[in-house]
C-alpha cells in the first residue's frame, strides 16, 4: 500500500554530532514535506514501547539504551510513495550494505547507531506518528 507520509527519526548519534542540518537538507532536497517535526529525549521506558516490536531480538537491550541516550529529532514527512522513497533515500540498516549517497552511507557509524529511522509500513508510520504528536502539532 502506498502512503503519502512516513515517520522519521535523526538518531542521538547523528544529533550530539551536529548532523541534524545536514539530514534535514537532504531530507529537504529529495523533495520531503516536514509535517511534524520536534527535538525529544526518550526515558528507556518510552523507547522500549516505541521499539516493542523488537523486544526478545539480542539487540533491543543495546537499541534502546542508545536511543534513549541523548535528544533525538522525530518527524512526519510528506512525499509520494514516502515509506519507499524514503527508505531508498536513507539506505540499509546496516551502513556497509547502504547504497553510496544515502543517508545512512554518509553519517551512519554502526547498525545500531545508523544515523536515522524511517518506517517499514503504512501501519507502522501511523503508529509511530501518533506516538509522538498530537493532531495539533502536524500540519
Ligand atoms: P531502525 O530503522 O531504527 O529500526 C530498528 C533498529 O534496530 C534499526 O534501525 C537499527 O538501529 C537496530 N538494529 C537492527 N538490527 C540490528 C542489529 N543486528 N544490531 C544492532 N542494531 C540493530
Amino acid at each position: 500500500m502506498q502512503s503519502d507520509f512516513t515517520f522519521s527519526i535523526i538518531k542521538p548519534n547523528a544529533v550530539r554530532t551536529g548532523k541534524t542540518g545536514p539530514i534535514l537538507s537532504m531530507i529537504n532536497e529529495a523533495g520531503f514535506e516536514i509535517s511534524a517535526i520536534k527535538m525529544v529525549k526518550m526515558t528507556l521506558s518510552q523507547a522500549e514501547t516505541f521499539y516493542e516490536v523488537h523486544r526478545g531480538r539480542p539487540f533491543f537491550e543495546g537499541l534502546v539504551e542508545f536511543m534513549s541516550s541523548g535528544p533525538v529529532v522525530v518527524m512526519i514527512l510528506r512525499h509520494e510513495n514516502a515509506i519507499d522513497d524514503f527508505r531508498k533515500l536513507i539506505g540499509a540498516t546496516d551502513p556497509a550494505k547502504a547504497e553510496p549517497g544515502t543517508i545512512r552511507k554518509i553519517f551512519a557509524v554502526s547498525v545500531q547507531m545508523n544515523a536515522v529511522h524511517g518506517s517499514d509500513s503504512f501501519e507502522n508510520a501511523a503508529k509511530e506518528a501518533d506516538y509522538f504528536f498530537s493532531g495539533i502539532e502536524r500540519f
